[in-house]
């Protein structure tokens, strides 16, 4: 079982806050978040690189949980901000992130995101296609200014993840593809682009990742390109995708090794040119916010199929949590008022969604449920509320921060009045 802490009675507690008094108070499901365990991570993504003679940024990717007090945190502990929507722009703006620490990234930005990047002085576009880069020259032209960019790089690397947040593989929609030589045609025409400074590379392998070969492959690759270019890059940016710990099967690899290996690819792989070393930028989303959020669920009712298997229904499920149906994803539940408890059942613990594949858990180990109690599913804090779904019409649960055993609504939950307030009645004549 993956780390918990508890109050003094031995329950479930987050940033020093009884777990079931947030559900009592604030109601389920419920997004809880230990704030202290997500500035301890960015500190930890930070030190590791101030340990060597380098220029660094550490970007919060925005997607893995975008809410303006989280970007409020990740600010405040001296992380950039990268982001992949207009939506995402917004909130930073309104979270007061200074713009010209956001970077942009994304295969399709539209039009007017790319006008709101500019408008909002975005310090980095990240380039992804020729199609964005014709766009933005034009874009940036129009409005006399020179926006820096990186050129998205699809890497070549296959980490070994999920197919569906595999994304440094050739054949993938992300990125300048290498060896049709489009990656080269790309940097000949940004370096002539008289709107655009092109900064440097970036390249992304993917999510979810335990290996510390496949980082190190991919920024040697990038070593090799700007070698082979003949480029000195101001920036290289090696995106994001460090795993963390969901369940027993899990090993997560601390942040220094990842940053050392990266590191010493870079400087070994650029020892004997005279150029500046680059900075190295990384893009973490999931490791920054994955441990430090759990959701807590009423239980419901049970069925009990004898000899197959019992179920054990929880209040929330695929609407705030897609992961379980989409990825096979794996998670750890706990009774928050026992967390420690001898468990005495294996339950497959059900959403309330209509539809088979709503599983949150498909075995879990408890402790003796009953119908009131509050369950806790462990490590949700990423790419959970950022992905939560209305469906079914369930109002999306609230958020809310907890730190030095205060408990602050962050996102307000909705109501069943707030999933029609945007529907028009339909008049046909
Ligand atoms: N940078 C880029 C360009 C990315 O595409 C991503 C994730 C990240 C950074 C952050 O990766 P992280 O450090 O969070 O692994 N919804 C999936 C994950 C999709 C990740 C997509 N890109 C999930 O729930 O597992």
């Amino acid at each position: 079982t993956i780390p918990v802490s508890t109050d003094a009675q031995g329950r479930l507690a987050i940033g020093g806050v009884t777990a079931s008094e947030l559900a009592r108070e604030f109601g389920t499901p419920l997004y809880a978040y230990d704030v202290g365990v997500i500035r301890a991570n960015i500190r930890a993504y930070r030190a590791a690189f101030a340990a060597h003679q380098v220029d660094y940024t550490v970007s919060y990717a925005a997607k893995a949980f975008a809410t303006i007090a989280m970007f409020q945190v990740a600010v405040s502990e001296g992380a950039h901000l990268d982001v992949v929507s207009g939506g995402e722009i917004v909130t930073a703006q309104r979270a007061g992130v200074n713009m010209a620490h956001v970077s942009f990234n994304g295969n399709n930005k539209s039009d007017a995101e790319l006008q709101l990047a500019l408008d909002a002085g975005l310090g980095t576009i990240i380039v992804d296609n020729r199609f964005e880069l014709n766009r933005l020259e034009e874009l940036a032209a129009a409005r006399h200014v020179v926006q820096d960019i990186l050129l998205r790089i699809a890497p070549d690397v296959s980490a070994h993840t999920h197919e569906y947040i595999m994304t440094g593989q050739a054949d993938s929609k992300f990125g300048f593809d290498v060896a049709s030589g489009q990656a080269h045609d790309a940097l000949i025409a940004a370096q002539a682009a008289p709107h655009l400074n092109l900064l440097g590379l970036h390249a992304h392998i993917g999510s979810q990742i335990f290996a510390v070969d496949g980082f190190v492959a991919e920024a040697q690759k990038l070593v090799d390109l700007v070698r082979a270019w003949d480029y000195a890059p101001q920036v290289l940016d090696l995106g994001g995708g460090f795993g963390i710990q969901y369940t027993d099967a899990d090993t997560p690899i601390p942040p220094t090794e990842f940053v050392d290996a990266l590191v010493s690819t870079i400087q070994t792989g650029l020892a004997d040119t005279n150029w500046t070393l680059p900075a190295i930028w990384i893009e973490p989303g999931r490791s920054i916010v994955g441990a430090a959020g759990i959701t807590l669920y009423t239980a419901g009712g049970t069925k009990q199929i004898p000899g197959v298997r019992t179920y054990q229904t929880v209040d929330g499920g695929m609407g705030d949590n897609i992961r379980p149906a989409l990825y096979q994803a794996e998670y750890e539940a706990v009774l928050a008022d026992r967390p420690h408890a001898a468990t005495t059942q294996v339950v497959t613990l059900a959403g309330k969604y209509c539809e088979s594949g709503d599983i949150l858990v498909e075995r879990a180990a408890l402790p003796p449920v009953v119908p009131g109690d509050i369950l806790a599913v462990l490590a949700t804090g990423a790419y959970g509320y950022s992905m939560a779904s209305h469906y079914n019409r369930n109002p999306l649960p609230a958020v809310v921060f907890c730190e030095d055993g205060q408990a602050q609504v962050v996102v307000r939950r909705e109501t069943w009045a707030d999933l029609v307030a945007f529907d028009e009645p339909y008049q046909h004549d």
